[in-house]
């Protein structure tokens, strides 16, 4: 495998081969991130892999400077997963120590959930993974569909510029207990990590109330999904000791058409459960999909 810092080397050892897959990641990696390198090696015979804390996508009161940076188990991992090149450029390697904003807006598919809520984020990752896909150049990126708006936002982008790459979701990966992973779980303290789990819990059981009962109207599902979330502090003290003083907040819970990320009053296949929610300090984001997209 071979590692490397600077766009020229990246561009050299891109040469070598005609086709390959790239999985853009900012590292921290976990069996999430393993499972897309591990599809990209399927996908094509050659596999980059990108490992970018990025920082125009994060907001100024976010976790940029504390984001996991453990970067020689990152480069194990990889290297363990059968990745053949690693692409590791330091922050001004790819902006240069005086960059100027450019701005790629897709405003109908960035308007809402995290676009909302983090103003300017999905600029940042437009910018970055155009620029990783110029680097880069591959034949296939893959992403996950933990992040499925960035997937939708980064696919239309793709499309609507004419990129000549084939862009690949990969369903989420999860802890046993249904926790969708992520490197920010590793922020979360034991009793926050168990009141996490709620946010898995409240989608699955909303997906359930539509697939078992029939129930089809979203605003009963987001009911359901917010109950869970947000149980009455006495229910939860009871249910499981301190569990209840962990303070989560809600950024949003949603049900949106898969496809144009516009809220629906009924589930109409495919639909997206979406929640982002704050536990403790850590703002955790996951999804199902009802129907196929
Ligand atoms: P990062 O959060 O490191 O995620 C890298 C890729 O791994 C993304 O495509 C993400 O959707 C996927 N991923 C994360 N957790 C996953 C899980 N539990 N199951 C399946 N896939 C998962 O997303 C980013 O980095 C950045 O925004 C990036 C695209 C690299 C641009 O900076």
């Amino acid at each position: 495998m071979q590692v490397v810092q600077t766009i020229a080397e990246c561009r050299a050892a891109r040469k070598q081969v005609e086709r390959l897959a790239l999985v853009p990641t900012m590292g921290a990696l976990h069996e999430g991130h393993i499972a897309l390198i591990r599809h990209a090696r399927n996908l094509e015979a050659f596999v980059a892999v990108s490992i970018f804390v990025n920082p125009t996508q994060f907001g100024p009161r976010e976790d940029f400077t504390k984001y996991p940076r453990p970067i020689e188990e990152d480069l194990s991992k990889c290297r363990d997963a059968g990745a053949d090149l690693v692409f590791n450029p330091p922050p001004g390697e790819m902006y240069g120590s005086d960059a100027k904003p450019i701005l790629i807006d897709i405003p109908h598919l960035t308007d809402s959930l995290e676009g909302k809520h983090r103003p300017s984020h999905f600029r940042g990752v437009c910018q970055v993974v155009a620029k990783l896909l110029n680097i880069v150049q591959p034949s296939t990126a893959v992403f996950g569909l933990k992040d499925f708006q960035q997937f939708a936002v980064l696919r239309a982008m793709v499309e609507l510029l004419d990129f000549p790459v084939e862009m690949v979701g990969h369903a989420t990966i999860r802890e046993t207990d249904g926790l969708a992973m992520s490197s920010r779980n590793a922020f979360l303290s034991p009793i926050e990590r168990r009141r996490a789990l709620a946010i898995s819990r409240a989608l699955f059981a909303a997906k359930e109330q539509y697939i078992e009962h029939g129930i089809n109207q979203t605003s009963r599902l987001v009911a359901t999904m917010k109950q869970i979330l947000l149980p009455p502090a006495s229910n939860a003290l009871t249910a499981d000791g301190d569990l209840g003083r962990v303070p989560v907040s809600i950024d949003y819970v949603a049900a949106v058409d898969a496809v144009t990320l516009s809220p629906v009053e009924v589930v109409r296949e495919p639909t997206l459960l979406a929640i982002a929610a704050r536990v403790g300090s850590t703002r955790l984001i996951d999804n199902v999909v009802i129907g196929e997209v």
